[in-house]
């Protein structure tokens, strides 16, 4: 049998690694990429990745980059070890899944635990952004009985949302990779939670929460269709935003008739909770 071997890039940086850089990234077609932190990545190839390593080199000088090479190994398992449980909110644990045997001590069964698989889509849970969604949504009581989560990206919110009680989960994402993840992940949980490859303007129902974690520019340019797909009281939870960029977002959602009941921020990003204002 002829030996086999994967290569991995691994690229860290002083400074936060840009989404642009991930998308730049995304054109070769990995076989995977693990978010270490938000200064460290790791890319996995099956063949020598030689002139990507150039053109990585050529996009980004200050990056420090450094190639290995691994033989007779099956990079999943290689790339799952790496990874660790972890947990976020007060709740849930988030364990990295393919293969269980990976990861023991852990009770599978338990409510509380997210089983994600690896792939090409943002939410593993480490980001500030999706970790303090899930923060806000455990908050929720009653939770919303019904949810729209616009850009899924591994389903997380949907999933975490169903299992605080949403009864009508519906996610979408307008890549496919992203949906093709969500779509694993959500059957691997057992979630019962409707998933399209789409844009909003497929929605027409009402939601009583609708969750975006996707790039403030994004927020603006759908915040109409964002208020359209809220019902009568319904609540807003919107991430993904930068510092400087949070009150433009609580002014545009003011003037659409929603206040803000809460913000959790780190330095760099804002996660807000609206609520439709009450007249009178
Ligand atoms: C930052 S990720 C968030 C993923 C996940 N919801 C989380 O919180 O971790 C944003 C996702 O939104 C998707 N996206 C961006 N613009 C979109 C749009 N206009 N409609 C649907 N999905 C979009 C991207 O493909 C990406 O998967």
């Amino acid at each position: 049998m002829s030996r086999k071997f994967y290569y991995q890039i691994q690229i860290q940086s002083k400074k936060q690694i840009s989404e642009d850089f991930f998308s730049f990234l995304n054109e070769f077609s990995p076989l995977g990429i693990w978010v270490e932190n938000e200064n460290k990545v790791n890319v996995y190839f099956l063949t020598d990745p030689k002139e990507i390593v150039e053109k990585i080199k050529n996009k980004e000088r200050s990056f420090n980059i450094s190639c290995k090479k691994f033989e007779d190994k099956n990079w999943v398992v290689e790339y799952q070890k790496n990874l660790k449980p972890i947990k976020v909110g007060k709740k849930f644990v988030i364990v990295h899944f393919s293969e269980k045997e990976n990861v023991k001590d852990i009770d599978f069964k338990k409510k509380e635990i997210l089983k994600l698989v690896p792939g090409l889509a943002f939410g593993t849970g480490e980001h500030f952004t999706t970790a303090s969604c899930i923060e806000v949504l455990e908050t929720l009581k009653p939770f919303p009985v019904s949810v729209l989560d616009i850009g899924t990206g591994t389903g997380i919110l949907s999933i975490v949302s169903s299992k605080l009680g949403a009864k009508d989960v519906f996610c979408f994402d307008n890549d496919l990779d992203a949906c093709k993840v969500a779509k694993e992940t959500i059957e691997l949980n057992s979630e019962k939670i409707f998933l399209a490859c789409s844009t909003t303007d497929a929605f027409r129902k009402k939601y009583d929460l609708v969750i975006a974690n996707i790039l403030f520019e994004t927020i603006v340019e759908i915040s109409g269709q964002i208020v359209k797909l809220s019902s009568k009281r319904g609540k807003l939870l919107l991430s993904g935003i930068r510092s400087e960029k949070e009150r433009d977002v609580i002014q545009l959602f003011g003037r659409k008739g929603f206040s803000l009941s809460k913000a959790l921020r780190d330095e760099n990003w804002s996660t807000l909770l609206f609520a439709r204002k009450t007249k009178g």
